[in-house]
């Protein structure tokens, strides 16, 4: 017995005292929000008892920078298609175009699209590009539509969580957007349940509920092919014929009598009753087989995604209860074994099931398999059916062309891919970073781009010394990517991802707390549904941070990309952010002597940053919510501003990042769009300040004169009192002297040029200074100072030198790996040149 019929022998009970639902008799389904539109077009527009209404009178919904439509002046073209007439205009974008729909009702709804690309003498559709998206995901990425049945029409389950809807058609450079009608229309929330069969894990797959789902085939087996019409959801269920692996092994069976649903089972919204009517069975008396044999339908997919796979069941070919016995598999696995579906239609005949069970497709397979074939329980005569399926694509579209395309961009691939394809797909990525940047910056004229050359050199010769004096380089790396996890491994470690164990949000998704076998703590932060910039960042992101360990830097301790998911686990930092440790918690106060030695860790940190590898990395947020602390208080600085050097980088998402660092960014690099290391410089100042004053950078409720920490501090510091404005708490336990350096240091780090600047270097020595002041037993004479800097000079070399041996540095990459030293460039380039 398959798990299902285990599960449903609870329900029992309640079944017994069932009403059965006639199908005829069934009430169509009344959806909530029904919209329905035909694009582009001036006139409405009926398909069977439906009407798609022009959207040229629907201002309302749509916001777009050119008013472009189009008729397709070849209706022959789209003849072959269903709904054809829907096909015959398309609404055409220019830019970034959106519907908007309120939604009545939130929860699961069908997202349809119907595209047919023509040509006219002013728009080439049939070579447009385009991404297509809600605001929590994409549903078509890099969309290329045909002039055929596979991309024509797309449909999309999603579970609608705002009181609104935003579908957004993005053109791709050179290309136009298009869509010829769409339909948002609610769907019953108990069409999807949230868990089904894993087939690999034999485990329950939970968390359906909020996936996305993409129909990639809904057929009725052994049948004809049913139209929206015929269906209370407007679904159409095609024909099965075309992927029978061998159709002579199969027949069409058919029952004209009444099915029956009943409670807990399947309902006329799951499947209508004409899907339930007829079934494709084993073709049990050919005999030039042998008497023992499997029925098999295949299907093209995109590999590397997870499937919802649903089989719809109802036992029309037998005379008698209990004589029908038969397996169930998918790729070869066992799904269901030794279905009896009398056992679980409560003892009767005709009663329509459902079984729901998800696959997950490796990354270069396309080929996805549903086997029906003989049970192995005694007695049993070698027979099956199978009345209906539906195959779905969970989670958002990675990209790809939809329906039967292989042409796609996996992160499984690539990460599993060579270095040598990760060069490329990162070449291919700043190509398009640059022109993109181009764009933007044409876009934007007032702002100024230079081209990284004239800068990057400058600069350069700047540190030229410095990075002679700090060099750690090592030429091992050789392109391991970190450790890849399993899903379920990291599943079970965050406690299935529980919203209690959940120690941070940001723009990337939520990071949890987890624990893994060995008993090794873990932060893992879990992107959101996959969009493509998320899918760069995350590339970004595994890719520096695997090749930079230092001691100040938190590392990343490994990765997953199963099943549409960009997972990230990181060594778990007990003691959390210094910013909470700061202000804003009962966290015990921090001594002064602890706050510089977090100061010097960061430094640290940063330094190796822009000085360990042959090019510096630019964190560009350096704020105290990215500096963490271990269990021994122990600075770690986060977050490497990845996010901020990926290539997909928007103008929306600058701008969130501008914001969400308010307070702390540079304000040459706000005047001239110009980054360097010095923006690191002053923003680490900022965080200075905020260690020394333990109050937020920017707090409005303040004064105005109080509001910005930066402005504020310096205004003391240069009066030489900035002794006035230190948290309370410590400011009876600093030595003047350590106060008097500390201060100075926060002064030159907040320099307004950048030149005047020191570097993270003499940041790190003057804070280490201080500290050393702090430390001392008497009061410092000018003398005696001068001595320890001589002493402490050597100290920190030595301390150098110490790391120089910890660390698995960048760098130079091992010279026999070619690609790697290519690669290893432009990503440097890519950091460094941003926004030059
Ligand atoms: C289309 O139908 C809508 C609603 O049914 C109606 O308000 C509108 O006037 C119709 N438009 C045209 C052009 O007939
Ligand atoms: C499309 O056809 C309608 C009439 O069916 C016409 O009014 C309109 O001008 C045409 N639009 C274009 C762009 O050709
Ligand atoms: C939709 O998602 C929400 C959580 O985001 C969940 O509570 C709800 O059950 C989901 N609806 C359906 C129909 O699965
Ligand atoms: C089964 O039914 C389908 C749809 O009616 C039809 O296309 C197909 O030819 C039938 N197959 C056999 C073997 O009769
Ligand atoms: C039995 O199966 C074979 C192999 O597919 C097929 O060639 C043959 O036509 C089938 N015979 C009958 C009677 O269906
Ligand atoms: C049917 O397919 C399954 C899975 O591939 C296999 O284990 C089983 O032996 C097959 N049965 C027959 C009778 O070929
Ligand atoms: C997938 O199916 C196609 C077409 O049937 C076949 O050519 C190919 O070999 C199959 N691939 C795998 C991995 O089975």
């Amino acid at each position: 017995m398959g798990i299902l019929i285990r599960f449903r022998l609870a329900l029992l009970p309640f079944l017994l005292t069932v009403t059965l639902t006639l199908s005829n008799s069934a009430i169509a389904f009344n959806p909530a929000d029904n919209y329905l539109i035909d694009c582009g077009s001036l006139t409405n527009t009926t398909i069977g008892v439906r009407v798609f209404v022009a959207d040229a009178g629907l201002s309302w919904t749509l916001t777009t920078p050119k008013d472009i439509i189009a008729n397709n002046t070849k209706p022959s073209s789209v003849s072959s298609l269903d709904s054809s007439s829907l096909y015959l205009n398309a609404r055409i974008f220019d830019g970034t175009s959106f519907y908007s729909f309120p939604i009545k009702q939130k929860g699961r709804h069908f997202i349809r699209l119907y595209f047919f690309p023509f040509d006219t003498q002013d728009f080439k559709l049939t070579t447009s590009k385009f991404s297509v998206s809600t605001q929590d995901a994409m549903l078509l990425n890099s969309f290329h539509p045909r002039a055929d049945s596979t991309t024509a029409f797309q449909e999309f389950l999603v579970n609608i969580t705002h009181d609104s809807l935003t579908l957004s058609f993005l053109p791709e450079s050179n290309s136009m957007a298009f869509v010829s009608a769409l339909e948002v229309v609610s769907v019953p929330d108990n069409l999807i349940s949230d868990t089904a069969q894993n087939v690999q894990t034999k485990t329950p797959y939970q968390g359906l509920g909020v996936e996305q789902l993409q129909t990639f085939y809904r057929l009725n087996m052994g049948g004809p092919k049913i139209l929206p019409d015929t269906d209370t959801l407007w679904r159409t269920w095609g024909t099965d014929g075309v992927f029978l692996v061998d159709a002579g092994l199969a027949k069409n069976v058919s029952y004209s009598g009444q099915i029956d649903y009943v409670t807990g089972a399947s309902s006329p919204d799951i499947a209508p009753g004409i899907v339930y009517s007829t079934a494709t069975e084993l073709a049990s008396q050919n005999t030039t087989v042998g008497p023992l044999f499997n029925v098999t339908w295949k299907f093209n997919v995109d590999g590397g995604f997870s499937y919802l796979v649903r089989m719809h069941f109802c036992d029309i070919v037998s005379k008698a209860l209990n004589t029908l016995y038969f397996s169930a598999y998918i790729n070869s696995l066992s799904a269901a074994a030794d279905i009896d579906l009398s056992s679980i239609t409560v003892n009767s005949l005709h009663t329509a099931v459902f079984m729901d069970f998800v696959v997950d497709m490796p990354d270069m397979s396309n080929n996805l398999s549903v086997t029906i074939g003989p049970s192995n329980t005694n007695n049993a005569l070698p027979d099956g059916i199978l009345n209906g399926l539906e195959v779905m694509k969970l989670g958002s579209s990675g990209s790809g062309t939809g329906l039967g395309s292989h042409s796609k961009i996996k992160i499984g691939a690539i990460l599993g891919a060579s270095l040598g394809a990760l060069a490329l797909v990162i070449v291919a990525a700043v190509v398009f970073f640059f022109l993109r940047r181009r764009r933007i910056a044409r876009k934007m004229q007032s702002k100024t781009w230079l081209p990284s050359s004239i800068n990057g050199g400058t600069s350069l010769s700047l540190e030229a010394s410095r990075a002679s004096i700090a060099t750690t380089v090592a030429s091992g790396q050789n392109g391991n990517l970190g450790y890849r996890f399993s899903f379920v491994v990291l599943q079970e470690a965050t406690n299935n991802f529980d919203e209690n164990w959940v120690i941070g949000v940001g723009g990337f998704g939520k990071v949890y707390k987890g624990v893994l076998r060995d008993e090794t703590k873990v932060a893992v932060k879990r992107g959101n549904p996959k969009s493509q910039q998320g899918l760069n960042e995350f590339r970004t992101e595994i890719e520096l941070l695997s090749r930079l360990r230092h001691r100040h830097l938190v590392s990343l301790i490994g990765y997953c990309d199963e099943r549409n998911e960009m997972i990230l686990a990181y060594e778990y930092m007990e003691n959390g952010t210094l910013k909470s440790h700061l202000y804003g918690s009962e966290l015990p106060n921090l001594t002064w002597k602890q706050r510089l030695e977090i100061c010097i860790g960061s430094a640290r940190g940063l330094h190796y940053l822009h000085t360990g590898s042959a090019k510096a990395i630019i964190h560009r947020d350096v704020k105290s919510a990215n500096i963490l602390l271990d269990e021994n208080l122990m600075a770690k600085v986060a977050d490497f501003g990845l996010s901020k050097t990926g290539p997909e980088l928007d103008q929306t998402h600058v701008s969130t990042a501008v914001k969400g660092s308010f307070g702390y960014l540079d304000p040459e690099y706000f005047r001239r769009q110009q980054l360097t290391e010095k923006s690191d410089v002053y923003s680490f100042g900022v965080v200075l300040l905020e260690v020394i004053c333990a109050r937020p950078v920017i707090d409005p409720t303040l004064p105005r004169e109080m509001v910005n920490l930066a402005e504020w501090g310096m205004k003391w510091q240069k009066r030489g009192e900035l002794d006035q404005i230190i948290d309370a708490r410590i400011s009876g336990s600093i030595k003047p002297d350590s106060l008097r350096k500390f201060g100075e240091t926060v002064e030159k780090c907040l320099a307004d040029f950048g030149v005047e600047r020191p570097s993270m270097g003499d940041v790190l020595w003057n804070l280490e200074y201080a500290l050393q002041l702090q430390e001392a037993e008497s009061p410092d004479t000018e003398v005696n100072s001068i001595n320890r800097i001589t002493e402490l000079s050597s100290q920190v070399e030595n301390i150098r030198s110490l790391e120089r041996v910890n660390e698995v540095a960048v760098g130079t990459p091992s010279l026999d790996d070619l690609s790697d030293v290519s690669m290893s460039r432009v990503f440097s380039q890519l950091i460094k040149s941003e926004g030059r």
